[in-house]
């Protein structure tokens, strides 16, 4: 029985997937003593959150191979400087504003906060994603967030004004000392910025890929205002993000009677009771849904394959551990998968053992086919390989159905 990470009451089940591999654990060689976790999901009918039904060990995710670069896209480039833009606006009539972010990778958002001359810290427990961002003037205090390290940060700096993270809290299982921690940090009118890829979404679209060791709980409007008001934190804007496949960017401010709720809030959370997510109902046809998705993109690749076509996949992602493990796509189907992390290159995808490679390589050995994987970066990743796409080379895709353009 697994209990809820929030208020630790009783479970119910969504999917489970089996044994899975750690999604970044990108191995040198081939070798079968693989570390692997049962990968499942479980609501919560007390608090709405949707979480991973067990957690591996902190240690067994993020090794010092761990390879996660926020600046691998042109377009989260630009996200993060809107972000950014959207802070400098926020914090315009305080004197002295101060900005923490946690998980400040290499520094993508918060280069603009130095540039803007705004006091701030990152909070970064990856070395080597902390040292990129130190290099270029940015102050980082490497360690994990919590309530403790709330309490360094007000000591030797201030509250906080703005506290933002994104895709971050999804990873931490102690969220509720993490939200301590946050409730102390926060001046009396700060705000906390946060955003995470958007259960709505998940659900919708049937994205299960976005479930896997790193990605511990789904946020919803629903489940994000229970969370809050569990630390005496209100929910008073929500903004909708194209990036990561359908993400929510949350706003929550100190509890206060005066406080200002955007009309936002309400549309987002009668949306997600319409869908039914405050019930476990909400996520029934779910398992059904990934299940076809599954059936039919390998029957579309052996089909390919049969016909004497190459086919390659396009991105690396985290999310593709959970699609390729699950859905039984390996080697024998794809070629090689194509990256441009550095980190990656030459090593083989966790479990499923299919090379990474370069987009140099790419380009020299065009497939036929290519899976997209990274299929969030849809966008840029077609703009960007308009001469493949025009020799005739095509992408494949899976959510919500098989698709090939
Ligand atoms: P990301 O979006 O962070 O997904 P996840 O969190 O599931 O890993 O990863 C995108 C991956 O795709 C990353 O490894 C970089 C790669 N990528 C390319 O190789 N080329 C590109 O043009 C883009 C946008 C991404």
């Amino acid at each position: 029985m697994t209990k809820c990470k929030i208020c630790n009451i009783k479970t119910k089940q969504i999917i489970s997937f089996g044994k899975m591999p750690i999604s970044n654990a990108f191995v040198k060689k081939v070798h079968k003593n693989e570390f692997v976790y049962p990968l499942s999901v479980v609501f919560c009918p007390s608090c709405y959150m949707v979480q991973l039904g067990q957690v591996p060990k902190p240690e067994v995710m993020f090794n010092p191979n761990y390879a996660f670069f926020s600046t691998t896209s042109k377009v989260m480039e630009e996200h993060f400087k809107e972000v950014a833009q959207e802070i400098i606006a926020l914090t315009k009539r305080k004197k002295d504003p101060f900005v923490v972010e946690l998980g400040s990778n290499d520094g993508i958002m918060l280069r603009h906060i130095k540039k803007a001359k705004i006091n701030h810290l990152g909070v970064e427990p990856a070395a080597n994603v902390a040292k990129i961002a130190e290099e270029q003037g940015i102050n980082v205090l490497k360690d994990f967030f919590d309530e403790k390290v709330s309490q360094k940060i007000i000591k030797k700096y201030f509250h906080a004004d703005i506290i933002f993270t994104a895709n971050s809290l999804l990873s931490i299982e102690e969220l509720n000392s993490t939200f301590r921690g946050f409730a102390n940090l926060l001046s009396e009118d700060g705000i906390l910025i946060f955003e995470d890829p958007y259960i709505y979404d998940v659900a919708k679209l049937a994205s299960f890929d976005q479930i896997y060791d790193e990605h511990i709980f789904f946020f919803s409007g629903l489940s994000v205002g229970e969370l809050g008001a569990r630390h005496s934190l209100q929910l008073v804007d929500m903004k909708h993000q194209d990036v990561h496949g359908g993400s929510m960017r949350y706003y929550l401010k100190k509890k206060k009677k005066n406080n200002k709720v955007s009309k936002r809030v309400k549309y987002f959370i009668s949306r997600e009771k319409r869908a039914r997510l405050n019930k476990v109902e909400g996520y029934e046809n779910f398992k059904d849904r990934v299940n076809k998705i599954c059936v039919d993109l390998k029957n579309t690749l052996t089909k390919l394959k049969k016909q004497g076509h190459r086919i390659a996949a396009y991105g690396a992602t985290s999310k593709s551990t959970t699609l390729l493990t699950y859905a039984g796509i390996g080697p024998k189907l794809i070629e090689y998968i194509t990256d441009n992390t550095p980190t990656k290159i030459d090593k083989f995808t966790p479990g499923t053992h299919i090379p990474v490679k370069s987009r140099e390589y790419f380009l020299k050995n065009p497939p036929s086919y290519a899976l997209l994987l990274a299929w969030n970066h849809k966008k840029e990743i077609i703009a960007k390989e308009k001469k493949y796409h025009k020799k005739g080379g095509k992408f494949v895709t899976y959510f919500p159905k098989v698709t090939i353009e």
